[in-house]
């Protein structure tokens, strides 16, 4: 497999979540946002649409994104919110309530979330909500957003106490991806979304894994045949994932796309959500599970090997600073996590790359000795 070998990059490319009357398509093409009023207007059939971005994406792709919807006939206000992890919060969700209201949106509204998965998980949760539940599209731009957080309708904002503590299953109606969106996404962004796309290989496919190691410096370049491809194939796994188990049931196999969150999502929250990109705490997330994966002899040192060595060769870390939080810290930070059920924690964990299973049987001091023992940069 070379991503010289797949289909022209400017045509469509499509993948189904599968989810009986919440069933959406994901359409992946360059240049799509210019179509995104066409294909709203045959997909949601609204009558008003607020489209709702932040400060950073609303002048490169809001602007064009508004008049699209304009030719087609859409009447659409763009709200841009401040950018970053800050605007998860309770304090701008009500904002946007009480935009909603202001607007005149009604259950006949559709909101569209143009931005990365802040601005998805955010716009996707005040559609959950509003109204007991309006349509929403998402139109991701950052490549995490694309792989990952657009798509399986979690929907979000965060809890001091707990990142997306607060939150609805509510799918959207359909996820658009621009593919064009990533020629000016930063480098640093770039990367973080690389780690969602590592995680998809070594969850549940060795093949997509080798592909990476293979592809990972046309990917770096942004040649948008591998991107396309990476997206796409990101997006078939989650999509069968998802159909499979919307709701991340007991013993259902969407737990597994948590691989790297729990210790991941552990450093976010006891960040405050400042110093590491969500990426970023999950590639070290993931290195840390592969350490515990080995302590517990569940792969080989060769496999966990061969993953950080991909994780670092996306400019990813591996490990936390010297300056980070203390491991106790860090450790009590896991139990708040939706991860836990019962106060035990619950760790997903590589057994060959390409495997993973959800491990409820890993004693607190085992979890945190990982912390402890781990060296930091
Ligand atoms: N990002 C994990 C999930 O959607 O289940």
């Amino acid at each position: 497999m070379n991503s010289a070998s797949h289909s022209d990059s400017g045509a469509a490319r499509v993948v189904r979540v599968e989810l009986g009357p919440r069933s959406y398509e994901i359409r992946i093409q360059p240049g799509l946002l210019l179509k995104v009023g066409q294909l709203l207007a045959t997909t949601v059939k609204a009558r008003r649409v607020l489209v709702v971005t932040d400060r950073n994406i609303g002048p490169v792709h809001g602007r064009p994104l508004a008049k699209a919807l304009q030719s087609a006939g859409i009447s659409g206000d763009l709200i841009e919110l401040p950018p970053g992890e800050g605007a998860k919060t309770w304090e701008v969700c009500k904002s946007l309530y009480d935009i909603c209201f202001d607007q005149g949106l009604d259950r006949s509204s559709c909101l569209v979330a143009l931005g990365g998965g802040v601005i998805g998980d955010l716009t996707g949760f005040v559609a959950a909500t509003f109204m007991r539940g309006i349509d929403f599209v998402q139109v991701p731009t950052t490549l995490l957003a694309m792989v990952d957080a657009s798509v399986g309708g979690k929907t979000a904002i965060d809890h001091p106490r707990s990142k997306n503590g607060i939150g609805a299953f509510h799918q959207p109606r359909a996820v658009f991806i621009d593919s064009d969106a990533l020629k000016t996404l930063p480098d640093r962004d770039l990367k973080s979304g690389l780690a969602e796309v590592i995680k998809y290989g070594v969850i549940e496919d060795a093949a997509f894994f080798a592909w990476i190691e293979q592809n990972l410096a046309a990917l770096l370049a942004r040649d948008p045949e591998a991107l396309s491809y990476a997206i796409e194939h990101s997006c078939r796994s989650k999509a069968r994932i998802v159909g499979e188990d919307e709701r991340e049931s007991e013993g259902g196999n969407r737990a597994l796309l948590n691989y790297g969150h729990t210790f991941g999502h552990a450093i976010e929250a006891c960040l405050n959500y400042q110093g590491y990109l969500h990426g970023e705490a999950v590639a070290i997330g993931m290195a840390l599970a592969g350490e515990l994966a080995l302590r517990r002899k569940l792969w080989k040192p060769e496999e966990a090997e061969r993953v950080e060595k991909l994780i670092l060769r996306a400019g990813l870390p591996t490990k936390l600073r010297l300056s980070d939080p203390a491991p106790e810290l860090l450790h009590a930070a896991t139990f708040s996590d939706k991860k836990t059920r019962g106060g035990q924690l619950r760790f997903v964990l590589p057994t060959a790359i390409g495997k993973t299973a959800v491990f409820k049987d890993v004693p607190e001091a085992e979890a945190l000795k990982v912390w402890q023992d781990v060296p930091r940069a």
